[in-house]
């Protein structure tokens, strides 16, 4: 077990909201941080790096303003970086992120050693997120402060591991902090994440359907009405095996025998501006994980985290009652 210093006495309960494109902006974060979750988003949501500085300074300010008004040291937040060779605003961004010094960088798609040392430097730390244990220990040989176990039936780009063979196998080599990802929807979800070796649990389509998420009023709708049978995990959208709501790539025209060649940096621009096609990914070919049929509802983030945090609590004491039924 491992949780870095910084998330002590700061975490109301073990969750990271994960990041998620064109979707977490500025009052999803904050309102986890000050709820007690650590909140997070893409730096690739914004347009340029000058809008992603923005929000930066703009979370920054409305997370001290809180601590000036209440005394209280909320969790603290996280930005996530594309490390692809596609990606052209890597090295801007991260500049931003050192200027700021944002607290924990979430990496995806590549793991680079540089970056690790650089967001040290200023006493922040890197998680980086995993499909498989060959990415796993690549990542660790980096000095990564933490891996992310992205199992199977995760929102987003997602792996294919069950998620107690992913962390098992992780567990054996890396000492530091394991999140869990993929499916997880509940405090009891967050309990057993822990159950099972993981540290921190790591949830990003339950925080999908929050008042604060970015996502339209159509796709929060979907969220509510979709189950796991409606989820298909396919290339086709990215080039990159990602788990979308089957109806909306169907209603895009994608076949999903098709594997598109993976260039993020385009993908992405387009999926913003629209540049390409009427039917864009993530923004009208939207995302979730296999959760989603434990979406059934669309609370404030204060009161999710207030949910979770009581159902934690109880699937400990559920749990110990079960225990104390064995013989010896
Ligand atoms: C709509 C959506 C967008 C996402 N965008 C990103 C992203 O930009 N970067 C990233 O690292 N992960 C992204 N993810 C993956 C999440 O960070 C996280 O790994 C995943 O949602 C966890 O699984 P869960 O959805 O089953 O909780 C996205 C997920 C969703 C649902």
């Amino acid at each position: 077990m491992s949780l870095p210093a910084l998330f002590e006495n700061r975490l109301s309960v073990p969750v990271i909201a994960a990041p998620m494109f064109l979707a977490s902006g500025p009052s999803l974060v904050t309102a986890c941080c000050k709820s007690g979750v650590v909140g997070t988003f893409p730096a690739l949501n914004l347009r340029s790096t000058e809008e992603f500085e923005s929000w930066v300074i703009e979370i920054k300010a409305e997370l001290q303003r809180h601590t000036d008004e209440t005394g209280d040291l909320p969790a603290p937040f996280g930005v996530n970086l594309i490390a692809h060779k596609t990606n052209p605003r890597l090295e801007a961004d991260l500049a931003i992120c050192i200027k700021h010094e944002v607290p924990l960088i979430i990496t995806s798609l590549g793991a680079i050693s540089d970056l690790v040392d650089a967001v040290h430097g200023y006493g922040g730390i890197v998680f980086h997120d995993v499909v498989n244990v060959r990415h796993g220990k690549k990542a660790a040989a980096t000095g990564v402060d933490g891996l992310i176990a992205v199992a199977a039936g995760a929102g987003g780009h997602a792996g294919d591991w069950s998620p107690f063979a992913l962390v098992n196998e992780l567990r054996q080599f890396f000492d530091k902090t394991i999140l869990l990802s993929g499916c997880l929807s509940t405090g009891s979800d967050v309990a057993a994440a822990q159950m099972m070796g993981a540290d921190l649990a790591y949830m990003g389509t339950r925080f999908l359907g929050t008042q604060e998420c970015e996502a339209n009023e159509n796709y929060k709708q979907k969220l509510l009405d979709s189950s796991a049978a409606g989820i298909v995990y396919t290339p086709a959208v990215s080039g990159i095996p990602a788990n979308f709501i089957r109806e909306s790539v169907e209603a895009a025209g994608i076949t999903l025998a098709d594997a598109p060649k993976v260039d993020l940096g385009l993908e992405l621009e387009e999926a913003r501006d629209g540049k390409k096609s009427d039917s864009k990914p993530w923004a009208d070919i939207w995302s979730a994980g296999q959760g989603v049929g434990s979406v059934n509802d669309l609370p404030t983030t204060a009161e999710l985290v207030s949910r979770l945090k009581a159902e934690y609590h109880q699937a400990h004491e559920d749990q110990l009652a079960r225990v104390s039924t064995l013989n010896g």
